[in-house]
């Protein structure tokens, strides 16, 4: 159960090798997170988070799973919820890029890639809002991007398939309401990880430890959208506005 203060104590980490996954599981253990399912696709690296978690103090399980797998997912959440009894918190930090470069990915690429970012995390996200909703409480971090926000042309596709996901966690974000579960959305900017190595940083680049007390934050407070850096939120206010013309010729 979430402790007095409204933190988690027991967490699914889906897309537990994220560098921001491991920053936030490594925040929340400082305040109350006691137990993890940790999930990633790929066992060797599924193990080093687990060490790392481990020597947090916190008991672990680790579980194998690709999130586009969606005939696993139902069998997954019920292991996940025997191993953790109740499930305070299910983070949701799958996600890949296009390839950097001027060509966009051909067909079966961007249907990778939506399968990754969106129609995988939405199947298990919908399994475990009714494992939530059962329980009467819970709640679904949800990493989503600020390129969800307005797509851009130079990963339109990444920010395509983000804005998917987030647009279906603001839909599922209502239909929790009244059932004890909810939906914390996180949109990011550029943050120095795993995925955006060898890419030039953007304006307002942060770091998985500072995204990770943004959510800390937000989850203490009870907030449901998370804007990382929180100035983002303005920005993206006022680039909702910009001219087409003026917004299509934006720098990569
Ligand atoms: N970095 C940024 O600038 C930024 C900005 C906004 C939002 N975000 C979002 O934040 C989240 C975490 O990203 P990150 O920056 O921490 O990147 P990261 O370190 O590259 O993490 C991406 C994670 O997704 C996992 N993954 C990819 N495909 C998968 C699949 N089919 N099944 C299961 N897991 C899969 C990766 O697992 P493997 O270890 O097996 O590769 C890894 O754990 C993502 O949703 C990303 O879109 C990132």
């Amino acid at each position: 159960m979430n402790d007095a203060l409204g933190m988690p104590q027991t967490a699914v980490v889906v897309g537990a090798t994220s560098d921001i996954a491991r920053s936030i599981v490594r925040e929340l253990a400082g305040r109350r997170l006691s137990k993890v399912v940790l999930t990633g696709r790929d066992e060797a690296r599924l193990d080093a988070v687990d060490e790392e978690v481990a020597a947090l103090g916190i008991a672990t399980h680790t579980k194998v799973l690709d999130v586009t797998d969606v005939a696993a997912h139902s069998a997954f959440v019920k292991r996940a919820a025997d191993a953790l009894g109740q499930v305070d918190l299910v983070v949701m930090a799958v996600g890949a890029l296009e390839p950097d470069g001027p060509e966009p990915p051909g067909p079966v690429e961007t249907a990778e890639l939506f399968a990754t970012n969106c129609t995988g995390p939405a199947a298990l996200l919908t399994a475990f809002a009714k494992l939530l909703c059962d329980q009467g409480q819970g709640r679904l971090l949800v990493l989503s991007s600020v390129a969800a926000v307005r797509v851009r042309r130079v990963n339109y596709p990444y920010g395509a398939s983000k804005a998917g996901l987030d647009a279906f966690a603001q839909g599922l974000s209502m239909g929790l309401e009244g059932t004890g579960a909810s939906v914390v959305i996180v949109r990011p900017g550029w943050v120095a990880t795993r995925l955006t190595e060898g890419r030039a940083p953007a304006p307002f680049a942060t770091t998985p430890d500072a995204v990770a007390r943004d959510v800390a934050a937000a989850l203490e407070r009870g907030t449901s959208v998370v804007w990382s850096p929180p100035v983002l939120r303005f920005v993206f206010g006022a680039l909702q506005f910009l001219p087409r013309a003026l917004w299509r010729r934006l720098p990569s």
